[in-house]
C-alpha cells in the first residue's frame, strides 16, 4: 500500500476525549497490515544511519518504535508514564493538549554519548516529545531526531521543540 493511502486510514472523532477536540484515531491503520507496513517503513527512512537507539514515548509509541527497531536493527528505550518502571532514571512533569502528564526514563539503559532518535505517533502541542527529549539529554543522550505520524499543525508542536530535526509523515 502506498502511504498517503495508509495514512488516510487515521480516523477523526469529533470531541473526543473532550468537548470541542476533534481526535485522529490511528487504530484502523495499525489494525491494517499494509498499512501499518506502510508507515511503519516510511518511518524507518527517516531515521538516520547514524543512530544508536530508538526512544519510544508510551503508548502508542511503543508500538512503532517496535517495529522500526526491528526493521533498522535498533533497540528501544521505553519512555514511561509513572510507576511502571522498578528503577528510574530521571523524570519530567509536562502539559497535554488536555490535562497534565509525566514521564519516566528507565536506569541504566542509556549510555552517554548515544544519538537517540524519539518515535511517537502524534506530535500535538509537543509537550510529550520534549519530555522525552529532555529525559534523555539528562541521561547524557543526544537527541538526533524527532520521528512522528503524524503532526496537528495548529498545535504548533515544533515551537516546543526548537532546534531538533522533527519528521512527520503527515500535516494535517
Ligand atoms: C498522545 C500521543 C502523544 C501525545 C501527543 O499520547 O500518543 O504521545 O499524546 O501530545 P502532545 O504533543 O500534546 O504532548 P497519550 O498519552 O494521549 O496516549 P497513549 O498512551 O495512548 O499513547
Ligand atoms: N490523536 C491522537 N493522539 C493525540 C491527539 C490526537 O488527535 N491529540 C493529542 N494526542
Amino acid at each position: 500500500m502506498d502511504l498517503e493511502r495508509a495514512l488516510g486510514l487515521i480516523a477523526e472523532v469529533p470531541d473526543f476525549p473532550e468537548p470541542g477536540v476533534l481526535f485522529r484515531d490511528l487504530s484502523p491503520l495499525f489494525a491494517d497490515a499494509a498499512g501499518f507496513r506502510a508507515v511503519v517503513d516510511a518511518l524507518g527512512d527517516t531515521v538516520d544511519p547514524g543512530t544508536d537507539l530508538l526512544a519510544a514515548v508510551e503508548a502508542r509509541g511503543f508500538l512503532l518504535a517496535a517495529a522500526v527497531g526491528y526493521a533498522r536493527g535498533l533497540g528501544v528505550v521505553l519512555v514511561r508514564k509513572p510507576g511502571k518502571l522498578p528503577s528510574v532514571a530521571g523524570r519530567v512533569d509536562y502539559a497535554l493538549e488536555y490535562g497534565t502528564a509525566a514521564l519516566e526514563l528507565p536506569s541504566g539503559v542509556v549510555t552517554s554519548g548515544q544519538r537517540a532518535v524519539v518515535v511517537d505517533d502524534v506530535l500535538a502541542t509537543g509537550g510529550t516529545v520534549a519530555a522525552a527529549c529532555e529525559l534523555l539529554e539528562k541521561a547524557g543522550a543526544t537527541v538526533s531526531g524527532v520521528s512522528v505520524v503524524m503532526e496537528l499543525s495548529a498545535l504548533d508542536g515544533r515551537s516546543a521543540l526548537t532546534g531538533r530535526t522533527v519528521s512527520s509523515l503527515l500535516k494535517v
